[in-house]
């Protein structure tokens, strides 16, 4: 493995365990520059990335205290304003818009972490406490724009208290990667994939513990206890009054 690849597999969550150990800023500059880098559709770079070290306001933003935040959201603010300045129209209330912006955003993001482990610097994504609580509140501390601009995903950035007792592990394979044409799952892939998450040395799911917890499987607790936690009424509203889902 290149020095690359090798980051990329070390690449694991922190969840939450950050010490108290600064990322000079001379990284985190590099980190804002190598994010930048990611390609981007029509280069438009239709996101801003926030950064924010006040651990307040991360917490309240994330629900997470690393020694960086740094929230990526979906953003045509820039693209509008520049439109409007040189008297031209922009459209952008459509789905493609929305879905290639934030496939940009994504992708600087995910850049932002790689070039951050690459430095010894570990992160932990995270949407929780921007999408499942109150969205208005984070539009409110950063200011955001109130159309064109959404915060996709929040990146805790900082140096682990404690290095996690295992990595976790990810499917691969021919139920991920399809070769030429989709692949449906006969029943024995089914199973055999059922298999493979309740074998707790792949580490594949969130718990291991799902068995104590009286599941049969591991996904009986993903879908019957995990999945079912979600509330995406506040996310819906926000996405419809940033202007990217139809109001009706
Ligand atoms: C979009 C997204 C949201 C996530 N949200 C959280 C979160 O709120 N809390 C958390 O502890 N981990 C969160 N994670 C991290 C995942 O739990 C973690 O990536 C996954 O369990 C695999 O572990 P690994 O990254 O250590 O390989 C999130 C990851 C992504 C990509």
């Amino acid at each position: 493995m290149n020095d690359t690849i090798k980051t990329i597999h070390s690449l694991r969550t922190i969840h939450g365990n950050f010490s108290d150990k600064k990322i000079s800023d001379n990284d985190l500059e590099t980190i804002l520059q190598a994010s930048v880098c990611a390609a981007t559709a029509s280069a438009r770079q239709t996101y801003s990335i926030l950064v924010i070290r006040d651990k307040e306001k991360m917490h309240q933003l994330s629900e997470y205290i690393g020694d960086v935040l740094l929230i990526f959201c979906v953003d045509f603010t820039r693209l509008i304003e520049l439109a409007k300045h040189l008297n031209h129209e922009f459209d952008v209330s459509d789905a493609i818009g929305f879905v290639t912006g934030s496939t940009d955003t994504i992708m600087a993001a995910q850049t932002a972490c790689i070039a951050a482990k690459s430095l010894g610097i570990d992160s932990l994504f995270t949407q929780r406490g921007m999408h499942r609580r109150d969205i208005a509140k984070v539009f409110d501390i950063l200011n955001l724009p109130e159309q064109y601009c959404f915060p996709l995903v929040a990146l805790v950035l900082g140096y682990p208290r404690a290095e996690p007792e295992f990595q976790k592990g990810r499917l691969t394979g021919k139920s991920i990667i399809h070769w030429g044409t989709y692949h449906c799952l006969s029943t024995d892939e089914k199973e055999a994939l059922v298999a493979q998450y309740d074998d707790t040395n792949k580490h594949l799911g969130l718990i291991d513990n799902w068995a104590q917890l009286g599941m049969k499987h591991y996904l009986d607790w993903f879908y019957s206890k995990w999945s079912q936690r979600v509330d995406t009424k506040n996310f819906v509203t926000a996405l419809k009054k940033s202007g990217f889902l139809p109001s009706e």
